[in-house]
């Protein structure tokens, strides 16, 4: 089949550049969006009397056939189509002739694909919010459900101060909910027209920008028509949102590991979550966490890319731009696969209260509360903490606890202890004791949560 362009060539394009210029494997994905984009164009060029109503009306229930026979499986991408653009249009033309030809007036690919991109990055953003609200739900259940559940909070992996379950797991709420503001935030900048900004320079056909945009629910239309089709900023910036989603999965992933092991068994993964080995009968691994945790790399990649090809390309647009959407797709693929699978995961975990506790039990963790306990009876805190370190020091020597330290045994450290060192001291007492803004206690977690439901 002859190139559209092919007029002002004397041959035909090579096979193997012709492939290799070809991106309709990939960017078909975007088939609807350019279906869309091309209706509210083929509206404008009617509703700005370019083309007759006639026309409009072919253009327009034509598209809407190949959308449904796309759909339907009945079109398949197997021409030697360009890009998904060439393709929708040569289809068109295939159906209805000359009157499809009329369509690409007053347009061009660059504004073309840039407004595709912008639907297709709406859309998958919106998805995607709406799978990082059904992992906060998750969380927050999670989170209801083992609110009394004592485990060792821990600063470089070593047991430090007792928290509960549910406010370990909630302080992964606040990072998706952050996560949500940052692609609300990025689909803002994201939702300007580029369509009518045509190959770089604007059109002489008295257009209607704003028709379009308004059609295409965009909130505004771009205003520098070369900016219209070299801008790919929304992409990194939706990238990295995407990123940074994927490391905090990843973060979480790393502790549903670490928390699976014998060396912890602070939960237990459900046997739909988690694989056998080839070889070691015994083994139960955490698979699906670990993938997630390595397909972060893959979404950094992705970013990485994106701004590698953006960084030494001349305006306005230039084939390398062409490079943006599979780093874009195999992102937002990603993104939504790991959250479809890591809510389920977390959510069939059993959380294993009765070993946190016993973790939670050993290591000192609430040696501060001891050193709290003399500071309120008036001796300066680094007086307190010199004399709870050599309590401790004291403790692990004789193979005791803080709880197992008899009354004379503190007493001979200081006369301010009483016996109501005892329950300074307990675990229970120290979670529910830091009733600062955003601390352990049951009052902090309650404020924490339904500040998550409200999202
Ligand atoms: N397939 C191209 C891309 O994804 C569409 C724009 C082509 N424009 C052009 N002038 N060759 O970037």
């Amino acid at each position: 089949m002859d190139k559209m362009w092919a007029g002002r060539f004397a041959k035909a394009l090579d096979k193997t550049a012709d492939d290799f210029n070809s991106s309709l494997h990939f960017d078909c994905k975007m088939y609807k969006q350019d279906i869309i984009g091309s209706m509210a164009h083929a509206a404008m060029l009617c509703h700005k009397n370019i083309i007759t109503k006639d026309d409009f009306k072919k253009i327009s229930s034509t598209l809407s056939d190949i959308l449904v026979d796309i759909e339907s499986g009945n079109l398949s991408f197997d021409s030697d189509a360009e890009d998904i653009h060439m393709f929708v249009e040569a289809e068109l033309t295939k159906r209805i002739g000359d009157t499809g030809k009329r369509l690409h007036t007053a347009r061009s690919r660059n504004d073309q694909v840039a407004v595709d991109i912008r639907l297709y990055l709406r859309d998958k953003s919106n998805e995607i919010i709406k799978l990082l609200k059904n992992l906060l739900d998750v969380i927050v259940k999670k989170a209801e459900e083992n609110a009394d559940a004592i485990m060792p909070g821990y600063t470089h992996l070593q047991r430090a101060q007792p928290i509960t379950f549910a406010h370990h797991i909630m302080a992964y709420a606040m990072m998706f909910k952050r996560d949500i503001e940052r692609i609300e935030d990025a689909v803002k900048r994201m939702n300007v027209c580029p369509l009518g900004s045509c190959a770089l320079a604007g059109t002489t056909y008295d257009t209607d920008r704003d028709f379009t945009a308004q059609k295409l629910g965009f909130s505004s239309i771009s205003l520098n028509s070369i900016d219209g089709v070299s801008d790919r900023d929304f992409c990194v910036e939706l990238l990295s949102a995407y990123a940074t989603i994927m490391m905090h999965l990843s973060r979480f992933s790393e502790e549903i590991i670490l928390w699976s092991s014998w060396e912890f068994k602070f939960i237990e993964l459900d046997d739909s979550y988690t694989t056998g080995s080839s070889i070691m009968p015994q083994k139960k691994n955490p698979d699906i966490a670990e993938l997630v945790r390595g397909k972060t790399g893959r979404v950094y990649g992705d970013l990485m890319a994106m701004l590698t090809v953006l960084k030494g390309i001349p305006l306005a647009y230039n084939k390398d731009m062409q490079e943006d959407k599979e780093a874009i797709f195999d992102a937002v693929d990603t993104v939504i696969q790991c959250l479809n699978v890591f809510p389920p995961m977390l959510s069939g975990a059993t959380v294993l209260k009765d070993n946190m506790l016993k973790a939670a039990q050993k290591g000192f963790i609430n040696a501060t509360d001891l050193a709290d306990y003399l500071t309120k009876k008036g001796l300066p805190f680094r007086s307190a903490y010199k004399i709870s370190g050599q309590i401790v020091f004291e403790c692990i020597e004789k193979n005791l606890t803080l709880e197992t330290l008899s009354l004379e045994e503190y007493k001979a450290h200081s006369d301010l202890f009483e016996s109501d060192v005892y329950t300074a001291i307990d675990l229970k007492v120290c979670v529910e004791k830091r009733t600062s803004k955003g601390g352990t206690s049951a009052a902090s977690l309650k404020e924490q949560i339904d500040f998550i439901k409200s999202v």
